[in-house]
C-alpha cells in the first residue's frame, strides 16, 4: 500500500486539531485525508501538509475507500458513527469510551500492548487520557515486580473536557480578575481559581466514571485483572497536561534507584527528578511534549513494598491523539489493514 486513505472525525475539535498538528509533523504515509465535524463546521478548511482540505458532514458512503477512520467525538456520537466506517471496511480508531470495554475492541497504548492489535475486529480504542499516562508510568515497573495495589489521584486540566471548556476557564479567569462574573456552561462550578473533585458522572458506588475508566481500562491494557486499584479524579485549573500522584504497592520492594532505571529506559518515558535543583514534571513543561513524564519518586513510607511518584503528560498527545496515531502506524507496521480488507 502506498499510503493510507486517512478520516478524522472531530477534526475540528481540541483532539482532531492536535492530531493534525502530528500528523504535520511524522512522516505518516498518507495518501489521502478527509475531514468531518458537526453541521456548525462544514465549508471551514483546514491546511494539513500543505493543502486545504475542506471540512464535511458524515454522509452515507462519506467513508467508501478510507482505510482509517480516526473517530474523536462523544462517545453517543462515536457510537452512531464508528460501525458506518466499519461497514465500509475502514478500521476505526475510536478516542471515546464508547467501545473501550467491549470484548472484540483491543484498548491499545503501542509501548504496551500493540499485540493486541492482532485481534481487533474494525474498531480500536485508545484509552483516557487519565489512564494511558499512568500505565505508561507504571508498566515498566509492573513487567519486573508485578504491582498489587494502586491509589492515584489526579489533577486533570480543562483540555481534557474539550474546546468549550479551555474557553470557559480563560473567559471565567479574565472575568474573575475583573472582580466580574461567568456564567459556568460546561461544568458544575467555576472552575477559575477553583477545583472539584468531579470528572464525568456519579457511579451507585460512589466513585465517578472517571475514576472507574482508570481502574477497568488498566487492568485491561496491562492483562493484569486482578489489580486493586482506587482513583479519585480532580479538575483543576490547567489548561493542558494531567498530573497525578500515584502510590504503589508491589509484589517486592523496589529501590528509587531500580525504578529510576527502569523506567528511564523505556520507550515514550522520561524522569525527571532531581529536588535537588527543584526539578519534577509540571504540566506547562510536559504541555506540547509527547514524553510522559515521571518525577518525585520515592519509597512510599506506609509500606515496605510501597513507592510514590508524580506523572504528567499532555492529555491531548500521548493522552489521545499521538497514542492515535502510534495505533495507526503500527497497524500499517504490522499489515492489519489488509487481513480486514483482502487487500
Ligand atoms: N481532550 C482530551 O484530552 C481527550 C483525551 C482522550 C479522549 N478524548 C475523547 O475524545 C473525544 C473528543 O474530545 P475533544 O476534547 O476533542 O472534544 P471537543 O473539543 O469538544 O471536540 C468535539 C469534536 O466533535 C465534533 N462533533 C460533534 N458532533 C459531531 C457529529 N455529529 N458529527 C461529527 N463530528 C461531530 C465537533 O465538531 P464541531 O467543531 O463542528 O462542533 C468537534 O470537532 C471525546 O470522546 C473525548 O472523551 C479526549
Amino acid at each position: 500500500m502506498n499510503g493510507c486513505n486517512l478520516a478524522i472525525v472531530g477534526a475540528t475539535g481540541a483532539v482532531g486539531q492536535v492530531f493534525l498538528g502530528i500528523l504535520e509533523a511524522r512522516p505518516f504515509p498518507l495518501k489521502r485525508l478527509s475531514l468531518f465535524a458537526s453541521k456548525r463546521s462544514v465549508g471551514k478548511r483546514i491546511k494539513v501538509r500543505g493543502e486545504e482540505v475542506e471540512v464535511r458532514e458524515v454522509t452515507p458512503g462519506c467513508f467508501d475507500g478510507v482505510d482509517i477512520a480516526f473517530i474523536s467525538v462523544s462517545s453517543q456520537v462515536s457510537k452512531e458513527l464508528a460501525p458506518l466506517a466499519v461497514r465500509s471496511g475502514a478500521l476505526v480508531i475510536d478516542d471515546s469510551s464508547a467501545f473501550r470495554m467491549e470484548k472484540d475492541v483491543p484498548l491499545v497504548v503501542p509501548e504496551i500492548n500493540a499485540e493486541d492489535l492482532q485481534h481487533h475486529k474494525g474498531i480500536v480504542a485508545i484509552p483516557n487520557c487519565s489512564t494511558t499516562q499512568m500505565v505508561m508510568a507504571l508498566y515498566p515497573i509492573h513487567r519486573v515486580n508485578p504491582i498489587k495495589r494502586i491509589v492515584v489521584d489526579t489533577y486533570q486540566s480543562v483540555s481534557g473536557t474539550g474546546r468549550a471548556a479551555m474557553e470557559e476557564l480563560k473567559q471565567q479567569t479574565e472575568a474573575l480578575l475583573r472582580n466580574g462574573e461567568y456564567a459556568s456552561k460546561v461544568y458544575p462550578h467555576p472552575i477559575g481559581f477553583n477545583l472539584f473533585p468531579h470528572i464525568d458522572s456519579f457511579l451507585a458506588n460512589g466513585y465517578t466514571r472517571e475514576e472507574w475508566k482508570m481502574v477497568e481500562e488498566t487492568r485491561k491494557i496491562m492483562h493484569a485483572p486482578n489489580i486493586a486499584i482506587s482513583a479519585t479524579c480532580v479538575r483543576v485549573p490547567v489548561y493542558i497536561s494531567h498530573s497525578e500522584a500515584v502510590h504503589i504497592e508491589l509484589t517486592r520492594p523496589m529501590s528509587v534507584q531500580e525504578a529510576r532505571e527502569t523506567l528511564a529506559t523505556f520507550p515514550g518515558v522520561q524522569v525527571v527528578d532531581d529536588v535537588a535543583s527543584n526539578s519534577y514534571p509540571t504540566p506547562i513543561r510536559a504541555a506540547g511534549r509527547d514524553e510522559v513524564f515521571v518525577g518525585r519518586i520515592r519509597q512510599d513510607a506506609s509500606h515496605p513494598n510501597g513507592l510514590a511518584m508524580w506523572v504528567v503528560s499532555d492529555n491531548l498527545r500521548k493522552g489521545a491523539a499521538l497514542d492515535a496515531i502510534q495505533i495507526a502506524e503500527e497497524v500499517l507496521s504490522r499489515r492489519l489493514l489488509l487481513s480486514l480488507h483482502g487487500r
